[in-house]
């Protein structure tokens, strides 16, 4: 059961379960904010938004083994529970559910979710899997939690246009709401894994905002070339020295597939790794909107 007025931790599916279904029986609306924790400004500008829209808020907190592949950061990845109820607290969140991996992923489970397509671009070649245990792990929590409204951050756009394409396509009952980026004052975005950076590599990983302005800005004095476009973003990002650029592309922002040209609304999508750390970041730009 849930109590009012405090902030509600839950750590069972059956618990979680029986405290939201009170909270509907009581006619409140759920928001849901999914996350993995090592929360900031980014994830608490989602738990605003469910706030504003009036609803009873629940954060999930669970690194999804899931999702990462071999060589990648599951075991490192930053964890600070205490941290992160206080932030869930201070933000006024109604619940907060924090499975273990052997709830979510008892043995003998089986069925792992597969959105094809979209997951064949940007991220998905250097993932392998990734978005298959992404989508797994969003239905399942969709179908722990059973919100009304699931907010996620448009920083992570290919996800979201996953988890937006699997809600469509399995009838899932809940609006699925994209959030704006969260940056830093000097362009870069929040992240969980902006921790890893040193001094030095947080100072140069300024370059990948850097050159998506400055593809945003060629665009709007009438660029169009897909390619001179990722030409002169690599030149801004390599002058940085990275370990390492996954890419930098310019894709449709409804598929997810690489254009020719800038006719339509377009996503600029850059991976790119510092030493071990892998950062992501996009811009959404319409070359048919005033001042793109
Ligand atoms: P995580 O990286 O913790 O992110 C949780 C949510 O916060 C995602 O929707 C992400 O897009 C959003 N977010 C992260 N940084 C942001 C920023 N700078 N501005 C705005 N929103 C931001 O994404 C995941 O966890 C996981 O894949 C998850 C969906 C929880 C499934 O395991």
């Amino acid at each position: 059961m849930c109590s009012a007025g405090t902030m509600n931790e839950l750590r069972t599916i059956h618990d979680t379960r029986a405290c939201i279904d009170a909270a509907r029986r009581a006619e409140r609306r759920i928001g849901f904010v999914p996350t993995m924790g090592a929360l900031h400004r980014g994830h608490v500008s989602l738990i605003d938004a469910a706030e504003r829209d009036g609803a009873f808020v629940v954060v999930s907190i669970f690194v999804n083994p899931l999702q990462f592949g071999p060589g990648e950061d599951f075991a490192r990845y930053p964890r600070d529970e205490q941290g992160d109820l206080g932030i869930c607290r201070a933000a006024r969140v109604d619940a907060v559910f924090l499975p273990s991996v052997e709830d979510m992923y008892p043995p003998g489970a089986v069925t792992v979710i597969h959105v094809a397509k979209l997951t064949d671009t940007l991220c998905g070649p250097f993932r392998p899997g990734h978005f298959d245990g992404v989508a797994t792990v969003v239905a399942k929590l969709l179908n722990i939690v059973r919100p009304d409204a699931a907010y996620f951050g448009e920083k992570d756009a290919q996800q979201l246009a996953v988890i937006r394409q699997m809600v469509r396509d399995l009838d899932m009952p809940v609006d699925v709401i994209g959030c704006p980026i969260v940056r830093e004052a000097d362009g870069l975005a929040l992240s969980s894994r902006n921790a890893y950076l040193s001094e030095d590599e947080r100072r140069r990983a300024t370059a990948i905002s850097r050159a998506l302005q400055a593809a945003r800005t060629e665009i709007a004095a009438g660029e169009r070339r897909a390619d001179a476009l990722e030409r002169h973003m690599a030149a801004v990002v390599t002058a940085v020295r990275p370990t390492a650029v996954d890419y930098l592309s310019v894709v449709d922002a409804e598929t997810l597939q690489p254009v020719e040209h800038v006719e339509r609304a377009v996503l600029i999508a850059a991976a790119v790794r510092f030493g071990a750390t892998r950062l992501i970041d996009n811009i959404r730009v319409d070359p048919r909107e005033a001042g793109a």
